[in-house]
C-alpha cells in the first residue's frame, strides 16, 4: 500500500469510483465488483471482479507505456485500486474492431467471426442518457467535442493501442476480437488513454478452444448469462501475467 491518501469522491461510474488524493497531479480509481450489461438494464455483484479488472489493466497500461503509448496509469495503490493522473475524459468510446462480433453484428449483416482487415473503427458519443448511440462524421461536428485534428490524433493513437494489444494478447493465446478506450487530456493538453481495459472491456476469445460460447473469456459471459465469468477473467489475469508478472506499486 503506497502512502497516498483517499480524499473525496469525485464520480462515481458503473464499475469505478474516481477520489482526489492530496497530491492535484493524482487521483484514485477503486475498481468494484458490480458488473452491468445493456447500459445497465442487467446488473450484478462478481465478488473478485473489481481486482481482476484492476490488475489486467494496470498490466496492460505498463504494456502500452512500453510501446511508448501515452497513458493516466501511475501504478497499483492496492489490487483493486489504481493511481491514475486527473484527465478530461473526451465524452467518445473508440471501439476498435478486428472481428465481427457483438452489436455489429446485430446491426449489419455481417457474419460473427468475420476478420475485419483494416480493422474497424467505430466512434460512440458516451452519455448513458443516450444509449451510447453511433456517431457519424457529421454528427460528430455538429457536437463539436474535439476539433478535426483532435480526432485524428484520437483514432491515430487507439490503432496503435490495438496493434500494441493485438499482438501482446495473440502471444499469450487471446484473440482480441475487439475493445473500447477511453481517452483524456491531462492539465498539459496531452492526449493519454485512461479508463480501464479489462475483459469488461474487451472481447477475448481463447485461440486454443473451438466452440463458440465457450471459448469467451470476456463481458459477454455476463451479457450472454454463460456463466463463469469470473473465472474468465481470472484465466485473462493468469494469461497476461505469464507475459509480464507483476504491475508496479505507486510509490
Ligand atoms: P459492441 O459490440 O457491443 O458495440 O461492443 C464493442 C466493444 O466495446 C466490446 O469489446 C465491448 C466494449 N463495450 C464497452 O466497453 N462498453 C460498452 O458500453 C459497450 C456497449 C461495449
Ligand atoms: N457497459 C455497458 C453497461 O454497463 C454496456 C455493456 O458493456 O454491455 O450497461
Amino acid at each position: 500500500m503506497s502512502a497516498l491518501e483517499i480524499g473525496q469522491l469525485l464520480y462515481e461510474g458503473k464499475a469505478k469510483r474516481v477520489f482526489s488524493s492530496a497530491d492535484p497531479e493524482l487521483v484514485l480509481v477503486e475498481f468494484k465488483d458490480d458488473a452491468t450489461a445493456f447500459n445497465a438494464l442487467k446488473k450484478a455483484q462478481l465478488a473478485g471482479k473489481g481486482t481482476l479488472n484492476c490488475c489486467i489493466s494496470a498490466l496492460l497500461f505498463e504494456r502500452l507505456e512500453a510501446a511508448g503509448l501515452p497513458t493516466h496509469y501511475r501504478g497499483l495503490f492496492s489490487p483493486n485500486w489504481m493511481v491514475v493522473r486527473p484527465v478530461r475524459i473526451v465524452p467518445i468510446e473508440v471501439v476498435i474492431r478486428n472481428v465481427a462480433a457483438g452489436s455489429l453484428c446485430k446491426q449489419m449483416p455481417i457474419a460473427a467471426g468475420t476478420p475485419l482487415d483494416p480493422p474497424l473503427l467505430d466512434l460512440y458519443y458516451k452519455d448513458d442518457a443516450f444509449g451510447d448511440p453511433l456517431l457519424t462524421e457529421a454528427r460528430l461536428m455538429i457536437l463539436g467535442l474535439v476539433s478535426a485534428d483532435q480526432q485524428a490524433e484520437i483514432e491515430v493513437l487507439a490503432r496503435r493501442v490495438n496493434q500494441v494489444l493485438l499482438a501482446f494478447f495473440a502471444a499469450v493465446g487471446l484473440r482480441l476480437v475487439d475493445f473500447k478506450i477511453e481517452l483524456g487530456f491531462t492539465s498539459t493538453g496531452a492526449l493519454v488513454v485512461a479508463d480501464e481495459i479489462s475483459p469488461d472491456t474487451c472481447r477475448l476469445w481463447d485461440v486454443h478452444v473451438e466452440d463458440s460460447q465457450e471459448r469467451i473469456l470476456d463481458k459477454d459471459r455476463f451479457r450472454q448469462d454463460l456463466g463463469g465469468v469470473v473465472e474468465a477473467y481470472g484465466e485473462v489475469l493468469k494469461r497476461v501475467q505469464g507475459a509480464c508478472p507483476q504491475a508496479r506499486v505507486y510509490q
